[in-house]
């Protein structure tokens, strides 16, 4: 079954992938300036947002689902843009997961792939130190049948303090976002980001036009990786988005529109 997805405007399809363990309202403040531009497709992904449950979860299952790996979500990107009949290659962009989904699909698929852009995201795969952090958080939320406590640690790092202070109904969202995502969703998601592979070498390859756009307070991938990311590419386009964290687009969308439209325009010629 396809996904659910917005599908807004005409032209030139422009992908967006949301991070974890949000869902596709992310990109809300993006969709009404792309989608005079461009169209645009904005996914939740498997498991997320107003998709059903993972389906079949394996029963009975004493260690949890098995793992949701960042190359099933983009297998899932790429049969909506199959069934939405979207064949040329396209502009995917993604937020931290949304952009390992995006480099997943892009390895699955180069020919399918146009531009990137990567919000807030890094190329090289988990550390085993923080792969046993997910594998304990995994555990943590199929054991209380609640991602609250993830939740809770969470927040403070997706958002910059001015945002958390200053923007107090988007922390509203941004929390509730969080918390609509299923529990088993969750422990399976962690358990796929924790074997995804280094993607560095396939982004060296790919060459595509890429835009790396980074919160300058993002505490998750900071500036600093957002520049090694960008240095893989040759010609990207390196953005920092001042007063913003790990959730740029969110906390800022019109700096980072305005990165998006002024990519789009150069690099792809959509304007
Ligand atoms: C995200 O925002 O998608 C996550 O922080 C990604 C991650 O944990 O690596």
């Amino acid at each position: 079954m396809s996904l659910m997805h917005t599908d807004l405007g005409q032209g030139p399809v422009v992908v967006l992938l949301h991070g974890f363990p949000l869902n596709r309202s992310m990109w809300a403040g993006q969709l009404t300036t792309l989608g005079k531009i461009c169209r645009v497709i904005v996914p939740d992904l498997r498991g997320y947002g107003e998709n059903p449950p993972l389906d079949p979860v394996p029963e009975p299952y004493a260690d949890g689902p098995a793992a949701l790996t960042v190359e099933d979500l983009a297998g899932d990107v790429l049969a909506l843009l199959d069934d939405l009949g979207v064949s040329e290659p396209v502009v995917v962009g993604g937020l931290s997961m949304g952009g390992y989904v995006a480099m997943a699909l892009a390895s699955i698929a180069p020919e399918r792939v146009r531009a990137l852009m990567l919000f807030d995201t890094r190329a090289e795969g988990d550390t085993p130190e923080a792969a046993q952090r997910r594998e304990s958080q995994a555990k943590a939320v199929l054991e209380t049948g609640s991602a609250q406590s993830l939740v809770t640690a969470m927040l403070p790092m997706l958002l910059c303090p001015s945002t958390l202070k200053e923007q107090p109904d988007l922390t509203r969202i941004v929390q509730q976002m969080m918390e609509a995502a299923r529990p088993t969703t969750v422990a399976a998601t962690l358990r796929g980001l924790a074997r995804r592979p280094d993607r560095s070498a396939m982004l060296r390859e790919l060459a595509r036009p890429t835009l790396v756009v980074v919160g300058q307070e993002d505490a998750i991938t900071p500036p600093s990786v957002a520049q090694t990311l960008a240095q893989l590419i040759p010609g990207s386009n390196l953005i920092f988005i001042a007063s913003a964290g790990h959730l740029a687009p969110l906390e800022q969308p019109e700096a980072v529109n305005t990165a998006i439209l002024e990519f789009l325009a150069r690099v792809v010629h959509i304007n």
